[in-house]
């Protein structure tokens, strides 16, 4: 099969990326930033990009393929003011903006987690929205488009105490995304836009990296290796499975780690050495080093220990 050639200049590795991140540097220009939450297929974050080459976009999505169909696209259009991250936009707003850099966040049919006992997972909770604001510049805003009224309502309810003032209106289908094409199949004609512009400022201040340990056991044993949740103070972790090589010496523990609602699957590697038996994090691993991680590298350690005593 032929390869599709794309440029891979627009994909950052958030890993390598200092935080918070010099936007002008990594653009080469001080033009305002735009932030695109959850591009999908990108068809809105190439046509805002290209329709507005004086202005910096930054996307923030979760699903690998997703981010290959936008480069497709933006390979299209060779244009160098858009940037993407395969990232929570949670920790990409915590970690990489400093307050007061973002000109306008733009977010299409954010998942409406439309079962009550999923509601948790939805993104613009009332801490969430503060955090937008405080990486707004004063009289930036938010645009949040939904095909979900109860969602549309939710975040209305949300808005108290986080600085934003808002206008909404009935819309009909005009992003032309993927998804929205797929609600107008469904039969949708009419969708929900929130405009939530920011008249006073929130302050949420960065969140700084952990240091993230390594530790050394004299001895390991896989068989029958766990360990219960771990939860405080927001902080949680739980263990999922473990593999292990035999031949290698190597162990590979798969945790859930949550800072909040951030949540990070991460692999724990326990693997032989001359000195003993090394707990690291797996190389390669694209995580944020967080509370959470630091703490599921010490859950791993000292569940591992207690299996050999
Ligand atoms: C329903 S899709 C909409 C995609 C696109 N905006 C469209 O209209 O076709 C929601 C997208 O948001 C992404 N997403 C959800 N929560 C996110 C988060 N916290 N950070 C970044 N992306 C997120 C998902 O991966 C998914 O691709």
């Amino acid at each position: 099969m032929k390869a599709f050639y794309v440029s891979l200049k627009p994909f950052l590795n958030h890993g390598a990326l200092s935080r918070p991140t010099d936007w002008a540097a990594v653009f080469g220009n001080g033009h305002p930033v735009e932030v695109e939450i959850g591009f999908g297929n990108g068809e809105y974050l190439e046509r805002i990009s290209r329709e507005l080459p004086q202005v910096n976009f930054v996307g923030f999505e979760q699903y690998c393929e997703r981010i290959q169909r936008t480069l497709r696209k933006l390979s299209r259009t060779g244009l160098d003011n858009v940037r993407v991250l395969r990232l929570d936009a949670r920790a990409g707003l915590e970690r990489f903006f400093l307050p007061k850099t973002i000109a306008l966040v733009h977010c299409l049919y954010p998942p409406p987690w439309p079962k009550k006992s999923d509601a948790k997972h939805r993104l613009f909770t009332g801490d969430f929205l503060k955090l937008v604001n405080s990486r707004l510049i004063d009289g930036g805003a938010l645009k949040i488009v939904t095909d979900h009224h109860p969602y549309m309502d939710w975040v209305r309810d949300n808005i108290r105490d986080t600085g934003f003032s808002v206008e909404f209106k009935n819309i009909p289908a005009h992003y032309g995304t993927k998804f929205e094409k797929k609600w107008v199949e469904g039969g949708q004609s009419e969708f929900y836009e929130l405009l939530l512009t920011k008249h006073q400022h929130i302050p949420v201040g960065i969140k700084e990296d952990s240091v993230l340990q390594s530790y050394l056991i004299n001895d390991f044993n896989p068989d029958n290796f766990s360990f219960n949740d771990y939860s405080h103070e927001g902080v949680a972790v739980s263990f999922k499975e473990i593999l292990y090589d035999a031949k290698k010496k190597t162990a590979l523990v798969h945790v859930i780690a949550c800072d909040g609602p951030l949540a990070q699957n991460i692999r724990i590697v326990i693997a032989h050495s001359p000195k003993g038996w090394r707990v690291n994090l797996a190389e390669g691993t694209m995580l944020m080093p967080t509370m959470a991680v630091s703490q599921a590298l010490e859950c791993v350690y000292l569940a591992a220990k207690k299996n050999v005593e």
